[in-house]
């Protein structure tokens, strides 16, 4: 199948033969690279395949990753049992508790890492290969932009741990644990136990978090095999999935099937209805906007909206529900929520294997476990798990998970308790002396995209220590950050524009009053625009916004959307460029 003629285009060549180094002569280039390759022992015969390439992302500083040599070989089958030479290739890996300041800073150079390599490299189609936070949307990003044929593969979902007889699961019972742990109820003993029992497994955290909406939404857009989402990492099953991507992904070279033609806007609409029913993570949101845009597709907030209002919550999982992903795995994933959503879902939409949406839900087995997964008419909730904000303290919008958040503080009005800073917050949040109530919002500024904090998932404010010890669990929230996919609360998230870029957060003073309305999905805050131009003229422009002067910082801090256009790079936006 490799094309052997020096004057035959190479842009036709397939395998070993595509994009050539250049040496100003293709028959040298093609005998060179040919040579190099022979010195790890392929035969001829393999090199004349046509190549399957596995991105993936195994690190030392990736536990969830931990298995991927075993995913890697099992992969390798598939291609090989199908007829192509499957060769692996490692990319950025992006452990969420090991990067600083956050992982969301460099999920766009692992996006570009992606893309590069996929181009730069002599493959005919890609398996992408993660699971941690931001490994499979950088993935998404980099393959749609790249557009050469590529297919999904993830981690899996950890297995729960035990403690007491309490299963454990990372990393929304690391919150409950740490929350008991700061109002004082349990001691230095039991969190110290409980430290080394919360991730148990290799795999992504247990919980419906971000990795795993993230995984589940590639299957809902046709990304990857069906079932292929919540299958746990420790499964042998796992296994028998990349096999079967394997295969599809040779299937992929003859029928040329690109990201572009599998995620659509109609495949969108699908995926966000999934994430609405998952009661999936905030960060979702942002990941689908920057995926989206790649595509030179529409992502509003709007759109979400509307889908949300007519999207009831069917799954009962962690963090808001009382389930774990190996559950839902076992309630029958997301076939059976697709199965649930029929009548909304745009069922003619063609995934990676060549069956539609319709298909794999004809396909899917009809068995269900109706306390993880609920029927469209007995839903969770009768609406969807995320709503975005707008008004005056967010002109761009905000987000907030309402199904993660407590119902009595939708309507409220309240009095801001201001930190201007993560330093700040840490520095005065436990504050005996702070004048702070229970019905207080408290605000952090200072954390957006365009801030030294890049965006941390530090939306999730402690609630002061005091409070917490007199057993206040929730308070409204409001920041310009983001909250892990596990966490939970009534917290207003991705505040646009950030304060670090002078957006109207930058002027919330302590003692404002500011005013949340879920049902009219706004926020206001309540202070007359005189006072707020005021403000304006005497408060420095963007006093904390990142202003790095060189190397990637440099690129991101002159490059970096605001949270509505998903924090992509402006550069990388648009249609991805076509072989
Ligand atoms: Fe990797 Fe949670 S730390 S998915």
């Amino acid at each position: 199948m490799t094309d052997d003629t020096t004057n035959k285009s190479e842009t036709k060549a397939q395998g070993i033969a595509r994009g050539l180094t250049n040496y100003g002569d293709l028959a040298f280039s093609r005998y060179l690279r040919r040579s190099f390759a022979s010195s790890m022992g392929y035969s001829r015969e393999m090199l004349d395949r046509p190549i399957v390439g596995i991105a993936h992302s195994a690190s030392g500083f990736n536990n969830c990753h931990r298995h991927f040599p075993e995913m890697i070989e099992a992969v390798k089958r598939g291609v090989l049992a199908a007829g192509a030479l499957p060769v692996e290739f490692p990319t950025i890996s992006l452990g969420e508790v090991f990067l600083s300041p956050t992982s969301l800073k460099f999920r766009n150079l692992m996006s570009m890492d992606v893309e590069e390599m996929i181009r730069a490299q002599p493959m005919d189609a890609v398996v992408l290969l993660g699971g941690c936070d931001k490994t499979v949307p950088a993935q998404l990003m980099g393959a749609a932009s790249a557009n050469l044929p590529a297919i999904q593969l993830v981690a899996g979902p950890m297995s729960t741990g035990r403690h007491k007889g309490e299963r454990l699961g990372a990393c929304t019972d690391c919150r409950r644990f740490w929350q008991q742990y700061r109002a004082g109820t349990i001691d230095d003993t039991e969190i110290d136990t409980v430290e080394r029992k919360l991730a148990s497994t290799t795999g992504t955290c247990a919980v419906m978090g971000t990795a795993s909406t993230m995984a589940c939404l590639a299957e809902a857009l046709g990304m990857m095999p069906m079932g292929a989402a919540a299958v746990p990492a420790v499964s042998a099953d796992r296994l028998r999935i990349a096999e079967d991507t394997g295969r599809i992904a040779v299937s992929l070279i003859s029928n040329g099937r690109t990201p572009a033609e599998v995620m659509t806007q109609q495949a969108f609409d699908n995926a966000i209805r999934i994430l609405l029913a998952l009661g999936g993570s905030t960060n979702a949101v942002l990941h689908m906007a920057a995926i989206a845009g790649r595509l030179g597709l529409d992502f509003s907030y709007g759109r979400m909206n509307e889908l949300s209002d007519t999207t009831p919550v069917l799954v009962d999982l962690k963090p808001t529900g009382d389930f774990y992903m190996e559950d839902f795995s076992a309630a029958g994933g997301i076939p059976a929520v697709m199965r649930e959503l029929r009548h909304l879902l745009n069922l003619d939409c063609v995934t990676i294997s060549g069956e539609t949406i319709g298909d794999r839900i004809e396909r899917a087995d009809p068995w269900v476990d109706r306390s993880v997964i609920h029927a469209f008419d007995d839903p969770v909730r009768p609406n969807g798990g995320l709503i975005a904000l707008s008004g005056n303290l967010a002109p761009r919008g905000a987000i907030l998970k309402r199904s993660a958040a407590d119902p009595r503080l939708f309507e409220m009005e309240g009095r801001a308790v201001v930190f201007s800073s993560l330093e700040d917050l840490a520095n005065r949040v436990d504050d005996p002396d702070l004048d702070v109530t229970a019905d207080d919002f408290l605000i952090l500024q200072n954390a957006g995209p365009t801030s030294n904090a890049a965006m941390p998932e530090a939306g999730y404010l402690p609630i002061p220590k005091k409070l917490a010890r007199a057993g206040i669990k929730d308070m409204v929230r409001l920041s310009d950050a983001r909250m892990s996919g596990t966490a939970y609360g009534t917290i207003v998230l991705h505040i646009a524009p950030d304060a670090a870029s002078g957006g109207p957060l930058s002027l919330v003073r302590n003692g404002d009053r500011i005013r949340l309305s879920v049902q009219e999905k706004r926020l206001e805050l309540l202070v007359d625009e005189a006072e707020l131009e005021r403000r304006c003229s005497e408060t420095p422009v963007s006093p904390q916004k990142a202003e790095a002067q060189r190397g990637y910082s440099r690129l991101y801090s002159e490059q970096i959307l605001q949270a509505d256009e998903g924090c992509d790079f402006a550069f990388l936006k648009g249609e991805g460029e076509k072989d």
